[in-house]
């Protein structure tokens, strides 16, 4: 079981240094079997931070004891690079414990980490930067926003991190939700945020823990380019499923209600009050496209229903995106992007309609609930459910 880790507020001297740093910024390089990488990433991030904070940056390579003696070269290479420092944990690994580690050692007002395999560029840290100078408490790399993806990201690779993104919505949306790449290894973060927080990293994926553990109101966002590589598909299943296991995990450590509670502040309450005039009215839409197909035109209730749902997708997703996200979706005018967010937001009403019959089927059905309450209760969730994903994924 790994420990829970503290970073340290800056005012409380962390007991590998005692002195006060006049450092801004430590980026934590996690390393395993990077020998040659981080050569290379190294003098990159040298350049581009002696130009972008002279002389207030650290950067800490956390190496856990590579086979390929990574934390030797990165010794050698402390000669030449006074600005960086090295950890090698021997007997233990895991990257998000090895990032947190980095940060309990580092001096920095902002702590960061990026992968130190080149797949994430450096220069997209100067844009991190600025977010965070102009008041963000968290800004991550993104692959899923504009100016985002992935190169030459195969369809298995590609489900894959959809999908347990999808699932960690469902499982967490109230910490999932709030970043479009919850899976993202690239960020930075105010210290003050995480500080003296109970942080317990499991697996790779350290952002959900400073997601759900730290007190961050305001996140931004930059789009970049991840440079995938070949990797067997066995090891992406891990990690996806070491994902999985980490939301499940947080799901049962911390109650839904308290986190809601202790993020109400950023609900988007007239969204959702207009998002739930939009939905309401598509309710009544669809009963009475339903009487008219199957009493005036003699439908099938399977054709009838099909038809008049589609219908109510289509007028609900145009009323939403002229109203209730119009200020989001005149910033994404083009025609595909229309088309994508149409899309997502048929696939969440679709879901939503299936969520909606099951919860109908366990309340009235199982439960034995009075039929109306059961559906009253069915609507509200599906409103929610649908409000909520489509504010993450269809009008991000
Ligand atoms: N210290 C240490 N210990 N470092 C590790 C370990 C470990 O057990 N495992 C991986 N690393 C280092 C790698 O050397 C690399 O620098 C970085 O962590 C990312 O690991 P990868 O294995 O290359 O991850 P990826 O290519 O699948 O990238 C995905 O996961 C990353 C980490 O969460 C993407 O989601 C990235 O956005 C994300 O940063
Ligand atoms: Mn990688």
């Amino acid at each position: 079981k790994i420990p829970a880790l503290e970073v340290h507020s800056s005012n409380t001297p962390n007991e590998e240094i005692a002195e006060s740093s006049s450092i801004y910024l430590s980026l934590i390089l996690p390393t395993y079997k990077e020998r040659i990488n981080v050569i290379g990433m190294v003098a990159i991030l040298t350049t581009l931070l002696d130009e972008a904070l002279p002389g207030a940056y650290e950067i800490i390579v956390v190496d856990d004891d590579s086979p390929d003696q990574t934390w030797e070269v990165a010794l050698r290479l402390m000669t030449h690079y006074p600005a960086l420092r090295v950890m090698r944990r021997t007997g233990i690994r895991g990257l998000a414990s090895a990032v947190l580690r980095g940060w309990q050692a580092a001096r920095g007002e902002v702590l960061g980490v990026i992968d130190a395999d080149m797949q994430q560029s450096p220069e997209v840290l100067l844009q991190l930067l600025e977010k965070l100078h102009f008041g963000a408490d968290l800004a991550v790399a993104s692959r899923h926003i504009e100016g985002g993806g992935v190169s030459n990201w195969n369809l298995f690779r590609r489900g894959l991190s959809r999908g347990s993104q999808l699932l960690g919505l469902l499982v967490l949306p109230e910490i999932v939700g709030q970043v479009s790449d919850p899976m993202s290894g690239y960020f930075l973060v105010r210290r003050q945020a995480i500080a003296n927080r109970r942080l317990r990293p499991c697996g790779s994926k350290i952002l959900l823990e400073v997601l759900s553990e730290g007190d961050v109101q305001q996140i931004e966002e930059v789009g970049y380019v991840f440079h995938e590589r070949e990797e067997r598909q066995e090891i992406v299943l891990k990690k996806n499923i070491e994902f999985i296991k980490h939301l499940l995990r947080l799901r049962l450590r911390v109650s839904r209600l308290r986190r809601i509670w202790r993020r109400r502040k950023s609900f988007p309450t007239t969204r959702f009050m207009q998002f739930g005039v939009v939905g309401l009215t598509g309710v009544l839409l669809n009963t009475l496209l339903l009487s008219t197909f199957q009493g005036q035109l003699g439908l099938g209730v399977l054709a009838s229903s099909l038809i008049a749902a589609e219908l109510v997708i289509v007028g609900e997703f145009t009323w939403n995106d002229v109203w209730t996200f119009g200020d989001i979706a005149r910033q994404q005018r083009q025609w595909n992007q229309l088309v994508k967010r149409f899309m997502k937001f048929n696939i969440v009403c679709v879901m939503g309609l299936m969520l909606r019959a099951i919860i109908l089927a366990l309340l009235s059905g199982g439960l034995s609930f009075n039929i109306y309450a059961a559906n009253m209760l069915a609507i509200s969730v599906l409103l929610l459910w649908n409000f909520w994903i489509s504010l993450k994924l269809s009008w991000r």
